[in-house]
Formats: C-alpha cells, sequence, structure tokens
C-alpha cells in the first residue's frame, strides 16, 4: 500500500479538481517562477529538461507550463502514475514536440544515480517530500532523510512544493482560500527549530481557522537560507487543509 499515492490519491484529485484550482493556480504562478537553463540559448522558447520526482499523473500542474520543456522525465513509484500522467499530459505533449518519458521507481534512495543520468535537467520534486514522514518508519528518519536529500540537490537547478503543515479546520468548504503569500526561508536558529516553526505555524494557520494541533510536515530545513518560499494554502479536503510550501533555488 502507498501511503501518499495509488488509487485512493488519483480517485481523490480527480475528483477534487474544481475545489483544488485556486491551489493549482497559485502552483502555477509558482512554477513560471523557475530558474533559467543556463544552456537553452537566450532565442530558443523552450526550456532543456524537466525532471519531476513523484510527479503522480501531474495532477496539479498545466500541460501548458509542461509544454515549454523540449523533454519531461518522470519519475514515481505508484505504478499508475506513468500511464494516467501520459493520459493527462501526454496529447499536448506531443503536439509541442515535448519528448515524455514516465518511469516507475523509486527516485529518491536513488537520487544520485536518477540526477546524474539528467546532468542538465531542472529538478521539481512534486510535492513528495512532506510525504516522506508516511514512507520512514521513524520521525527522526524521514527528517535526515528530506535533510540529506536537498544536500544531494546542492548545485543543481531544483525547487520543491511540500506540505509544510496540515489540519482540521474550521473553514467552510467553498469559502476563499487565503492569498498566496511570500518570505524568504530564515537562517537556521541556533536554539532549534521549535520557535521558528510556532511563529511560523501561527502565522498561516490562524488564517486557515485551525482546529486542534496540526501535522508538522517536518520539511522546514528543505530550503537553503534566503531561498524565495511561496505560501499556499490547499482546501484538500471538507475540513481538512493543507499549507503548502514552494521554492526554487538556483544552480
Ligand atoms: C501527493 S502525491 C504527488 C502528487 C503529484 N505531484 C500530483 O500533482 O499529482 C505524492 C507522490 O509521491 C510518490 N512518491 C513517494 N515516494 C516516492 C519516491 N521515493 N520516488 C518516487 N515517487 C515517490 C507517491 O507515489 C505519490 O504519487
Amino acid at each position: 500500500m502507498n501511503p501518499s499515492g495509488g488509487l485512493f490519491w488519483h480517485w481523490h484529485a480527480w475528483r477534487h479538481q474544481a475545489q483544488w484550482a485556486d491551489t493549482c493556480d497559485d502552483i502555477a504562478l509558482w512554477l513560471r517562477e523557475m530558474p533559467a537553463s543556463p544552456s537553452s540559448p537566450a532565442a530558443s522558447s523552450k526550456s532543456d529538461e524537466l525532471l519531476i520526482l513523484g510527479a503522480s499523473a501531474g495532477w496539479m500542474m498545466s500541460s501548458d507550463w509542461l509544454q515549454g520543456f523540449a523533454r519531461v522525465t518522470t519519475f514515481d513509484v505508484d505504478r499508475w502514475a506513468a500511464p494516467l500522467f501520459r493520459l493527462r499530459h501526454g496529447a499536448a505533449l506531443r503536439a509541442s514536440g515535448t519528448t515524455l518519458h514516465c518511469h516507475t521507481a523509486d527516485a529518491l534512495t536513488q537520487l544520485d544515480t536518477v540526477l546524474q543520468a539528467h546532468p542538465r535537467a531542472l529538478v521539481l520534486l512534486d510535492n513528495v517530500l512532506g510525504q516522506l514522514r508516511f514512507h520512514t518508519p521513524s520521525v527522526d528518519e524521514a527528517s535526515a532523510r528530506i535533510a540529506r536529500i536537498a544536500k544531494h540537490l546542492h548545485g543543481r537547478r531544483w525547487g520543491s512544493v511540500h506540505d509544510a503543515f496540515s489540519g482540521r479546520t474550521l473553514r467552510k468548504p467553498g469559502a476563499g482560500l487565503p492569498a498566496m503569500q511570500r518570505s524568504l526561508q530564515p537562517a537556521r536558529m541556533p536554539e532549534g527549530r521549535a520557535p521558528a516553526r510556532a511563529v511560523a505555524l501561527g502565522r498561516f494557520s490562524r488564517q486557515l481557522q485551525a482546529q486542534g494541533d496540526w501535522l508538522d510536515h517536518l520539511t522546514d530545513q528543505v530550503f537553503p537560507t534566503g531561498t524565495p518560499v511561496h505560501h499556499m494554502a490547499w482546501a484538500y479536503r471538507p475540513g481538512y487543509c493543507h499549507w503548502l510550501q514552494a521554492g526554487w533555488v538556483a544552480a
């Protein structure tokens, strides 16, 4: 059983497309801020290659953005991800002359091999880092694993959109979501992450009318200090919201 993907995720994402549209618009705005490829000539209309890790069927991104690449390569452990990604985006990518390769494989335990096979690609961790606490036996191991992944990406052009927190909310289904917010990734606090984390949690969760304790997805140290970070609300299902963070890191 895949705790963050699989048939349940596809069914849930398909069913909530209308309710998630505002969040997908926020993600689309952020995606367009990706760092430029140094190798693409200025006159070229296409970027080189995009490597998406945890792509699933690309439920929360538009074909339109993907069409801006010459090649798109996806990885997901879920066996339904590749056929559904092709179903959702394949025709548009064929129309734009974008080559698509979808792999069913664990991209994170073999991250070095995957990165070496795609040395110039822009790397997108697509809502996967915040799920690792469900794929890893302990919270400490999950935190260490996330830190290792971020370290492996050093020197690459990469970005990630991931859960920061999630939990119950008093927000009524259909009520407007708080607008996307921006901040810079703060420096690590010498006394540990708790104080900065508590302030951050208060800032956005009040606007989402958070109820009870929210789940920390252990992603507070993903980005290097000073990275511009976007904060987005995601009404995952009635009565339950996620707070997403997204950022790009230039090589
Ligand atoms: C929340 S879903 C991502 C959604 C996807 N980005 C979308 O918009 O449809 C998280 C995905 O990460 C995948 N995943 C988890 N661990 C992975 C790994 N080690 N390598 C590749 N994919 C992984 C899961 O199978 C799942 O499809």
